[in-house]
């Protein structure tokens, strides 16, 4: 695996790939669900490039940004053993450099959840994501549904500025008690790792009070609160029960239609989101049919 710095290096090596080209993004402090990332895109794709890049942009919170863990000796021998081809690892002033002054403003897509409860961070990610699409000119590019709404965002941001990428959505990783791999989990301390499920916990309440025939969207919020409420390292940020195209929230729940349940939970220090795409037929994991829906995203958020 090559590992390059600069965007002349970048370039000058994507000058030279022929074939489709495999792209997955990350901020490093990589683990088991990023690598499931790689290791599609290498079955999918002729050559495989990856990003670290902790983005500055994307962060509201300046003790957050400081304390995303980092080790890139560690995560670019995670990604050479996964078969990736290329790593680019550029420092913040490579990427914003003094009088960088250009921002992408997403669409409605990124108003609710995450966007309201991190002021800019979808400007943020647009930004980063279509500046490295411009970089590495990745013929499919693979994200986490771990990250719903950012997947739902950035498919709309491809969609509106014609990118030639096609935005590949992948299934949540999770460890044996239910609790989603997330580069965030490596801060939580001892007691507070043993809290954590307690977001797939109100998950799998909410998809079951579905399934026994729960219609109102503010019971079955309730329900999640009740579970998260009985942790007590536990603080929730949000629960929620939305429209899986639009993310706004519902009153009802139209089983055929079904609904993202989402969330965003403090566990100590930590703040940590899950998700949960639920319709009639209840679904653990992202499926191939919620890869279509996040397709249809990008072909039905309107602006
Ligand atoms: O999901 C992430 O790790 C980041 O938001 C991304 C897509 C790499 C952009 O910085």
């Amino acid at each position: 695996m090559k590992t390059v710095r600069t965007m002349a290096e970048l370039r000058a090596w994507r000058g030279d790939v022929a074939g489709t080209v495999g792209f997955v993004p990350t901020m490093g402090s990589l683990h088991e669900g990023h690598l499931s990332l790689v290791q599609r895109a290498v079955a999918e794709n002729d050559v495989v490039a990856a990003s670290i890049f902790v983005n500055p942009a994307q962060f509201d919170d300046e003790g957050d940004l400081a304390a995303y863990p980092r080790d890139p000796e560690r995560d670019a021998a995670m990604l050479h053993g996964a078969g990736c081809d290329l790593l680019f690892l550029p420092t913040p002033e490579e990427l914003y450099p003094e009088g960088y002054e250009t921002w992408v403003m997403p669409g409605a897509v990124a108003e609710p959840l995450e966007g309201a409860s991190r002021a800019g961070h979808f400007v943020g990610v647009d930004t980063i994501v279509l500046k490295l699409f411009l970089l590495v000119q990745p013929t499919n590019a693979y994200f986490g549904q771990k990250d719903a709404q950012q997947v739902a965002v950035i498919s709309t941001m491809v969609r509106d500025l014609n990118v030639p990428t096609t935005v590949v959505p992948c299934p949540t990783l999770r460890d044996a008690d239910g609790l989603a791999m997330s580069s965030r989990n490596a801060r939580l301390g001892p007691a507070e790792r043993a809290a954590a499920p307690v977001l797939h916990r109100a998950l799998g309440a909410a998809a079951d009070a579905l399934a026994a025939g729960e219609r109102d969207a503010e019971a079955v919020r309730a329900r999640m609160r009740a579970v998260i409420e009985a942790e007590p390292l536990a603080r929730i940020d949000y629960v929620s029960v939305a429209d899986r195209i639009t993310l706004r929230e519902l009153e009802t729940v139209d089983p055929a239609a079904g609904a993202l349940l989402s969330m965003a939970v403090h566990v100590g220090p930590v703040r940590l989101i899950d998700n949960l795409p639920w319709t009639a037929a209840k679904q653990e994991q992202p499926s191939a049919s919620d890869e279509r829906v996040a397709r249809v995203t990008t072909k039905e958020v309107r602006p």
